[in-house]
């Protein structure tokens, strides 16, 4: 208990399975937590639950996909929350296609939220984080742009870009005592995963995950607290793959 104490984190898709168990995990564990999401009802009642039990949390609404809505957010975020000490890039939108069936929206669209909104969050807090000489910053990739997978190109080559901006971003920041990583997840119940039907979800697990379930949230929120921590001094532009097995590198 306490590896985050006065520590303030920013969360986006904080609406999200894998972005609350993150925000209730740093919360738990003594940071303050801003919860960022375009759903903000739904980041505002997660928000509601860790302030019922005296913590300090607030939601606020972004689009990742508006430069200006993010610039928004953050501006606002550092005159009610104060400087950031931890930014966890978690929304993301996963959709499937074949590429030669792929429409150029689609392909822009993933590419607009899951990379470039990352950039332009890290792009953001990059300021607040110099300021406080300390910082740790947590991209959340997917098991799928190691292995890749049919179907998921667009969504995959969005997620491997995001681990190649972390390793450069992690260089850039080393000497400021910031930290940069990745956490790359395998499946994990959330509702990214819900649509799928029984067989389908059932192949998965048969043909991809030795471990034979999906992952819980919270031991994905589990890994990224220990990116957030002092314990990852030491680690700079890794990427911690935490998957049931789906790969092992
Ligand atoms: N669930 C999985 O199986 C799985 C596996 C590997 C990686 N991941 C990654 O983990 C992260 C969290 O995923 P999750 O499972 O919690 O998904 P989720 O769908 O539950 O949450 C994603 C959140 O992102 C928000 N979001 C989407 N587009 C947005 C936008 N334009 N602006 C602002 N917010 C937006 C959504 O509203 C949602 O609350 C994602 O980066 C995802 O790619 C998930």
């Amino acid at each position: 208990m306490g590896k985050l104490i006065g520590k303030k984190a920013i969360i986006t898709g904080a609406a999200g399975g894998i972005g609350q168990a993150i925000a209730e995990k740093f919360s738990n564990e003594g940071a303050d937590v801003a919860l960022l999401d375009m759903n903000i009802d739904q980041a505002k009642h997660n928000a509601s639950k860790l302030i019922a039990e005296g913590k300090i949390a607030i939601a606020d609404h972004i689009n990742l996909l508006e430069e200006d809505s993010i610039k928004d957010t953050f501006s606002r975020l550092k005159e009610s929350f104060g400087l950031a000490h931890i930014l966890v890039n978690s929304a993301a939108i996963a959709d499937g296609g074949l590429l030669e069936e792929l429409s150029t929206a689609q392909w822009d669209k993933m590419i607009g939220v899951n990379l470039r909104g990352s950039f332009l969050c890290c792009r953001e807090v990059i300021p607040s984080m110099k300021r406080n000489r300390w910082g740790r910053i947590i991209n959340i990739a997917s098991e799928v742009a190691h292995r890749g997978h049919p179907g998921l190109s667009h969504y995959a080559a969005s997620k491997a870009a995001v681990i190649a901006m972390t390793k450069c971003l992690s260089l850039e920041l080393v000497e400021d005592n910031i930290r940069a990583n990745v956490l790359s997840p395998g499946p994990t119940d959330t509702s990214m995963i819900s649509g799928l039907d029984e067989e389908t979800l059932s192949n998965l697990l048969t043909d991809l995950m030795p471990i034979g379930r999906l992952a819980q949230p919270n031991e994905i929120a589990s890994a990224a607290l220990y990116l957030a921590s002092d314990d990852a001094d030491f680690c700079v532009g890794m990427t911690l793959n935490i998957n049931g097995g789906t790969h092992r590198l």
